[in-house]
């Protein structure tokens, strides 16, 4: 793992515009896997800035989210497809047939899963973008999912609801179930790139990195993959040894 470790939001923000920005320069027609959360907000900014700016086009670009909450609409406020509109697709010249974050009709997920892994394996995910739970999840693969899940149906772990009800009115209203991306999909991208910021993050930062790799700390899969870099500021390194 190629760890970057930087003095705050902002930087971590800017190396990882950096890299996605170098990674749709060299390739125009790259895919990329997309995540939501409080931590890329600032990527997003700095990629939608460097559009404006003209030094960079998505208009060639296909996306993939990993994962969307299941029990709300797409436009209600904390829906990752609302999330996605407002933070990068609408202030970026990408292509709406190009975006792709996997539905939440309740009537079909299985369909929905099965579509979303055929749509994966026709366009192989050349950089994945990762945030991490503070309990290690990656997407939405919570403690315990096995490492060999594609596309599926999660219940949420109590203890990602509890970080996500700042986002929502109460807890009680954090949706209890999701669909998300799973670490199989997630471990065929060509290289990963994983963000993290702050000290709620910094035992989830160890574990992945230092710990054994167990499906009771689903990010710690990626020790496994050839080529993932991390970027971090200092609080969430603090109890990485360099
Ligand atoms: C969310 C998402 C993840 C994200 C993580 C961390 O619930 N499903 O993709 O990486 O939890 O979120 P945050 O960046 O807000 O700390």
């Amino acid at each position: 793992m190629n760890v970057i470790t930087c003095e705050n939001y902002q930087e971590t923000s800017r190396k990882a515009a950096d890299i996605v920005i170098g990674q749709i320069k060299q390739k125009p027609t790259s895919v990329l896997g997309l995540a939501t959360g409080s931590t890329p907000l600032g990527l997003y900014e700095y990629l939608s800035k460097a559009y404006q700016n003209g030094t960079v086009s998505f208009s060639d670009a296909i996306t993939f989210n990993l994962d969307e909450y299941i029990g709300i609409s797409h436009d209600h406020p904390q829906s990752y497809h609302y999330y996605m509109d407002r933070h990068f697709f609408s202030k970026v010249d990408i292509r709406e047939e190009n975006t792709h974050l996997p539905d939440n009709d309740e009537d079909r997920l299985d369909a929905i899963a099965d579509e979303y892994n055929a749509l994966l394996k026709e366009n192989p995910i050349d950089l994945q973008i990762l945030g991490i739970g503070s309990n290690g999840h990656i997407g939405f693969n919570e403690p315990g999912t096995p490492f060999g899940n594609e596309t599926f149906i999660t219940c949420l772990d109590e203890q990602t609801r509890k970080d996500n009800a700042r986002f929502f009115g109460s807890l009680e209203e954090v949706p209890k179930k999701a669909i998300t991306m799973g670490i199989k999909n997630i471990m065929r991208s060509e290289r990963i790139l994983l963000l993290a910021n702050g000290k709620e993050k910094a035992d989830a930062i160890h574990g992945m990195m230092h710990g054994e790799v167990t499906e009771d700390l689903p990010a710690s899969v990626l020790q496994l993959h050839p080529d993932v870099t991390i970027i971090i500021d200092k609080q969430a390194a603090k109890k990485v040894s360099s």
